[in-house]
């Protein structure tokens, strides 16, 4: 007799301020989630206690999970190239390695996805290369393996960002010219990723996040950093908050700014909005700014939203106050769909 195998992953996020796990199963075509977890770093926990953590509270069935990466040891790139297999696209990235990475060719795993024409005769193709260090690889397989399961794949935190809108936002798509920009604001890095008719046009890390509006908090009341990071989360001092911090919210929104010209200009796509997620953009005064520098609608999105979740294995309450915060972990677990 056999038994078919259950299409279920987890999708870890060591994140670095908190691992967050989501576990995403596949009721015949329908994703469901079925398991979570999220453990904060602390006073003696690092990353390996915090999945440590995570394997006891998430009551995980999945034997396997995908994890993602993201940092200056990664590397997300759109080129045009001429049209050509996917193999003859590794081979001719790797042979102009230097232009296309920060980091030897030999020290990095490398993929190379083609995204359709880039132009309207076909000549060139749009091909998305993704390239990260295999030490940072390393730790991520065996982060993988103290959570107690076997790899599936290891991802990009940018494209998890893509992958989860798609998983739960397909109608919102714009596939006419429009486009959306996903802004994932962590705690040390803000990912950015603009999609067309899910389709992905651009991506780019700020090494900006949470933890500088922290630290504008703690100077400006003199407090070390656990009561800055408790004030800044305090909701009777949102006012205070937003004001401290906004020197450092404004260079990211010019910094977003940026981004989204270069898109406009250079893609030829009009940027309809801008889709927030990740916990330092839970920073008082946050989405308000990035709409006045931005000149864009902004507004949060729910990885969440449109997915089933079994109320009989994750404790919901808690899902749902660090729903803006799973958009890596769900767009991670999302792959269950090709597992
Ligand atoms: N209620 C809140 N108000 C303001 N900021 C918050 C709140 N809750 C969490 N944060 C901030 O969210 C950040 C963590 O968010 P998130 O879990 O998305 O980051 P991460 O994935 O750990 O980091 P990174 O993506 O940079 O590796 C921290 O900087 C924290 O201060
Ligand atoms: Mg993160």
């Amino acid at each position: 007799m056999y038994w078919r195998r259950r299409k279920t992953l987890v999708g870890l996020d060591v994140g670095s301020s908190a691992v967050k796990a989501v576990e995403i199963t596949l009721s015949g075509s329908e994703p469901v989630v079925t398991g979570f977890a999220r453990v904060e770093y602390g006073q003696g926990l690092g990353p390996l206690e915090a999945i440590a953590e995570c394997a006891r509270t998430g009551r995980f069935r999945a034997s396997r999970a995908a994890a993602g990466l993201s940092g200056p040891s990664t590397v997300v790139r759109h080129l045009a190239m001429q049209a050509m297999t996917d193999d003859e696209l590794k081979a001719a990235v790797r042979f102009d390695s230097d232009k296309h990475l920060p980091f030897d060719v030999d020290e990095c795993r490398l993929d190379c996805q083609s995204l359709g024409a880039a132009d309207s005769e076909g000549k060139q193709r749009l091909v998305l290369l993704a390239a990260a260090r295999n030490a940072l690889v390393d730790e991520r397989i065996e982060q993988i393996r103290a959570l107690g399961l076997a790899p599936e794949a290891i991802d990009l935190d940018l494209l998890a960002l893509a992958n989860a809108f798609e998983l739960c936002a397909p109608l919102d798509a714009e596939g006419d010219g429009g486009a959306v920009a996903l802004v994932d604001v962590g705690c040390t890095r803000t990912g950015i990723h603009v999609v067309s008719g899910l389709r992905s046009r651009f991506s780019r890390e700020i090494p900006m996040g949470g933890a500088d509006m922290t630290l504008a908090v703690g100077r400006r009341f003199d407090i070390d950093g656990p009561a800055a990071e408790a004030k800044k989360r305090d909701e009777a001092c949102e006012a205070e908050v937003a004001e401290a911090a906004q020197p450092v919210v404004e260079d990211l929104a010019n910094e977003l700014a940026l981004s989204l010209e270069y898109v406009e200009h250079h893609e030829g796509l009009e940027v309809r909005e801008v889709l927030l997620s990740g916990g330092g953009a839970l920073c008082p005064g946050l989405r308000e700014m990035f709409e006045a520098v931005a000149r864009k609608p902004v507004r949060w999105w729910s990885p969440l939203e449109g997915l089933r979740v079994d109320e009989s294995r994750v404790d919901v309450p808690e899902l749902g106050r660090w729903t803006p915060t799973l958009a890596v972990a769900v767009g991670l677990a999302a792959r269950v769909r090709a597992a």
